[in-house]
C-alpha cells in the first residue's frame, strides 16, 4: 500500500496532541499543528521542544533527528490551515459539544477526501461524525499516553466508517511503529473498557471495607504480576477522569458494575483527584508527585499477637500442598507431609525434591540449602502425626465434602491452640471452620500456584476467626517472605473477585464480535502493561476452571454482570479447555 497521509493536520497540541504531532514528524510526515489561540500555539510548540529536546538528552532521538522532525512541524491558531492535510487528529479536550462543533467547521474547511479522526477516549465516535456530511471518513484514533512509549493504537470504526479509511489509518499506526487493533465504537473501547470495569471494582471493594488500599494493590500486583494497583492506578489516571469514563460506559452499557462507585464521587466532590492534586486513594508528598506518604491513624489500635509456630503439617500430595511444603522448608520450618498414603507422601517429597534441584541448577538455591531442606521434610501416611503440629495448612482436592471431612479429623488429632488452615480459592472458609468444635483456629491461606515463586497470600478471617489466629498466620507469612494480604470470607477474596469479571468481560466483547482474540489480548498488553491477555490467561488457567470461579461469584454477589458469558459455558461443554486439552480460545495443538 502506498504510505498513506502525507500530511497530517493535528488539532489541540495537548498532553495527546503534542506527544501525536512527534510521532507523525518523526515518520517524515508534514506536520499543521492547530491551537486555540497564538499564546496557546506558543505554549504548545515550547512543549514540542521541550519533549523532543528530553528524548535527545535520553539518547532516543540524535540531535539531527530533533532538528529534521521540528523542521516538519508547524504550529499555527488557524484551522484553515488543515485544509492543506489528508488527515486531521482531533486532541481537543474531552467535551463532546467542542469535538463537535469543531467536526462540523473542518467538514466545511476540509476538501471531501479529507479523513477526519478524533482522539476522544470515552465519547461517541458516531455522534461526533453525524456533526459532518462524511460520516463514512470520520474514525477514531485512539492512542495512549505518553505517544511516545506506548505502542498500543486503538482505530475505531462507526457503522458508517469506510473499511479503507479504517485500513488506512490503521496503515498510519503502522509507519509510526504501532500496534493498531480494531475496535467498534463503545464507550472505553477495548483497554479501557476492561480496566476500567476493573477498576470500579476496586474502588467499591475499597469503599465496602472489604481489604485495605495497600492490601488491594498489593493483591494484584503480586497475584496477577499487573505492573501496579488498581487504586494507585486510579490516583495516577484521574479520579475525575475516571468517573468521566464510567459514566459514558454505563450511560452506554447500562451494566451496574460500570456505574462509578459512590467513592468516586465523594473524592471528586472533595477536589481529592489523586497524584495531580497530591491526595486521592493515597496522600502523595505533592501535587504531581509519585511519592505516596504515610497518613496520620487515629483509630489505629494495638493487634493482638500471634500463636508461636514451630512445626507446621501440610495436608495433601498435589502441587499445591508440595509447593507450600517447600516454602516452610526453606524457611526453617521443620514440616510434616501428610498425604492418605504413605506411598503419596513419599512421591510427594520426591516431587519436592525435584523442584529442590531445579532451583540448585538454575543458582537460586545452594546444594547445602537445598538438604537442609529437604532434612526438614517428613513425610507421613497417617493425620495423627499431626497431634504436635502448631500450624496445620490443609492443601487437599477443592470438594467441600472432602475438606470437611479432613477438618473433623484434624479437630480430633490437633492439639488445643494448633492454627487449622484452609489453602482453598473458592469455598467458604466457615464451613471448613463449622466442622470443627474450634472455629476460632481455623482461618484461609490462599496462596497462588506456584507457590514458591508467587509472593502473595491472601490470609482470610472468618466471623469466628480469632484475632491471634489471623496475627499467627500474618507473622509466619513474613517469616517464609510471603507478602500478606488480610481479607474477609467471601467469594473469590480479593484476587480472584477482581480478576475473573474483568476476563468475563472480555469473553464478552469477543462473543459480542465486538473485538478479536488477537486485538483484545494486544490491547490489554500493550495499553495496560498487562504480563498476558485475557485469552492467554484464560488457556493457562483453563476454561472449567475460570467458568467454576465465575459461578461461584455470580451466586455469592448474584450481580446480572457477573454472569458467566455463554461463550465460555460452551467452549467448556465443548471440552476447550485451554492449554491442558489443546484448545481453548486459541487452537495449542501441535502442527
Ligand atoms: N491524557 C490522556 O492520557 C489521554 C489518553 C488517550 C486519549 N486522550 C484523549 O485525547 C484528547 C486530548 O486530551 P489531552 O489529555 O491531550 O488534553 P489536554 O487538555 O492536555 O490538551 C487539549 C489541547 O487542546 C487545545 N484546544 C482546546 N480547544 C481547542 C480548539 N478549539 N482548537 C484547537 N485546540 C484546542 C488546548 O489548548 C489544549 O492544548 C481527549 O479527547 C482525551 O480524552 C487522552
Amino acid at each position: 500500500m502506498e504510505r498513506p497521509f502525507p500530511t497530517v493536520a493535528v488539532v489541540g497540541l495537548g498532553t495527546m496532541g503534542a506527544g501525536v504531532a512527534v510521532a507523525l514528524a518523526r515518520s517524515g510526515r508534514r506536520v499543521i499543528g492547530v491551537e486555540a489561540g497564538p499564546t496557546q500555539a506558543l505554549r504548545a510548540l515550547g512543549r514540542i521542544e521541550a519533549s523532543t529536546a528530553r528524548a535527545v538528552e535520553r539518547g532516543r532521538l540524535s540531535a539531527d533527528e530533533r532538528a529534521a522532525l521540528l523542521a516538519l512541524i508547524e504550529v499555527g491558531d488557524d484551522l484553515h490551515a488543515a485544509a492543506r492535510a489528508d488527515l486531521v487528529v482531533e486532541e481537543v479536550p474531552e467535551d463532546l459539544e467542542l469535538k463537535r462543533s469543531l467536526f462540523a467547521e473542518l467538514d466545511r474547511i476540509c476538501p471531501p477526501e479529507t479523513v477526519l479522526a478524533t482522539g476522544t477516549t470515552a465519547l461517541s465516535v458516531t455522534r461526533i461524525a453525524a456533526a459532518t456530511a462524511r460520516p463514512e471518513r470520520v474514525l477514531g484514533v485512539h492512542f495512549f499516553n505518553p505517544v511516545h512509549s506506548m505502542r498500543l493504537v486503538e482505530v475505531v470504526r462507526t457503522v458508517l466508517t469506510s473499511a479503507q479509511a479504517a485500513e488506512q489509518v490503521a496503515e498510519l499506526a503502522r509507519s509510526l511503529d504501532k500496534e493498531p487493533v480494531a475496535a467498534g465504537d463503545r464507550a472505553g473501547f477495548i483497554a479501557n473498557g476492561l480496566l476500567f470495569a476493573y477498576l470500579n471494582q476496586a474502588a467499591a471493594m475499597f469503599e465496602s471495607r472489604y481489604a485495605t488500599r495497600e492490601d488491594i494493590d498489593a493483591a494484584m500486583r503480586l497475584g496477577c504480576g499487573l505492573p501496579m494497583g488498581p487504586l494507585a492506578l486510579l490516583d495516577l489516571i484521574g479520579i475525575d477522569t475516571a468517573r468521566t469514563v464510567l459514566e459514558a460506559m454505563y450511560a452506554q452499557s447500562k451494566d451496574r458494575l460500570h456505574a462509578p462507585a459512590p467513592v468516586l464521587g465523594q473524592l471528586v466532590a472533595a477536589g481529592l483527584l489523586g497524584r495531580k492534586s497530591g491526595r486521592g486513594f493515597y496522600t502523595y508528598e505533592a501535587p504531581g508527585s509519585s511519592k505516596a506518604v504515610p497518613e496520620q491513624q487515629a483509630d489505629a489500635r494495638p493487634r493482638a499477637a500471634g500463636r508461636e509456630v514451630r512445626g507446621i503439617g501440610v495436608c495433601g500430595s498435589g502441587t499445591m500442598a508440595t509447593g507450600i511444603v517447600e516454602v516452610f522448608a526453606k524457611a526453617g520450618f521443620p514440616v510434616l507431609l501428610a498425604a492418605r498414603s504413605q506411598e503419596k507422601a513419599e512421591r510427594a517429597k520426591a516431587q519436592l525434591a525435584r523442584s529442590l534441584e531445579r532451583s540448585v541448577a538454575r543458582g537460586r538455591l545452594s546444594e547445602q540449602d537445598r538438604d537442609a531442606a529437604l532434612a526438614l521434610v517428613t513425610p507421613t501416611g497417617s493425620y495423627r502425626d499431626l497431634a504436635d503440629a502448631d500450624l496445620v495448612v490443609e492443601a487437599v482436592a477443592e470438594d467441600l465434602a472432602v475438606k470437611r471431612e479432613l477438618f473433623a479429623a484434624l479437630d480430633a488429632i490437633a492439639k488445643p491452640g494448633a492454627v487449622l488452615a484452609t489453602t482453598t480459592s473458592s469455598l467458604p472458609v466457615i464451613s471448613c471452620a463449622t466442622a470443627t468444635s474450634r472455629p476460632r483456629d481455623v482461618v484461609g491461606m490462599h496462596f497462588f500456584n506456584p507457590a514458591p515463586a508467587m509472593k502473595l497470600v491472601e490470609v482470610v478471617s472468618t466471623v469466628l476467626t480469632a484475632e491471634d489466629v489471623t496475627a499467627t498466620v500474618l507473622e509466619l507469612c513474613a517469616k517464609v517472605r510471603k507478602h500478606p494480604v488480610e481479607c474477609g470470607d467471601r467469594a473469590g477474596f480479593i484476587v480472584n473477585a477482581l480478576l475473573f469479571p474483568y476476563l468475563n468481560d472480555a469473553v464478552r466483547m469477543l462473543q459480542e464480535h465486538y473485538a478479536t482474540v488477537d486485538d483484545i489480548d494486544t490491547a490489554m498488553k500493550l495499553g495496560c502493561g498487562y504480563p498476558m491477555g485475557p485469552f492467554e490467561l484464560l488457556d493457562v488457567v483453563g476454561l472449567d476452571v475460570s467458568l467454576t470461579i465465575e459461578q461461584v461469584l455470580h451466586q455469592e454477589f448474584r450481580e446480572p454482570g457477573l454472569a458467566a458469558a455463554p461463550l465460555l459455558e460452551h467452549l467448556v461443554a465443548a471440552g476447550c479447555l485451554g492449554r491442558k486439552t489443546g484448545r481453548g480460545f486459541r487452537d495449542h495443538a501441535r502442527r
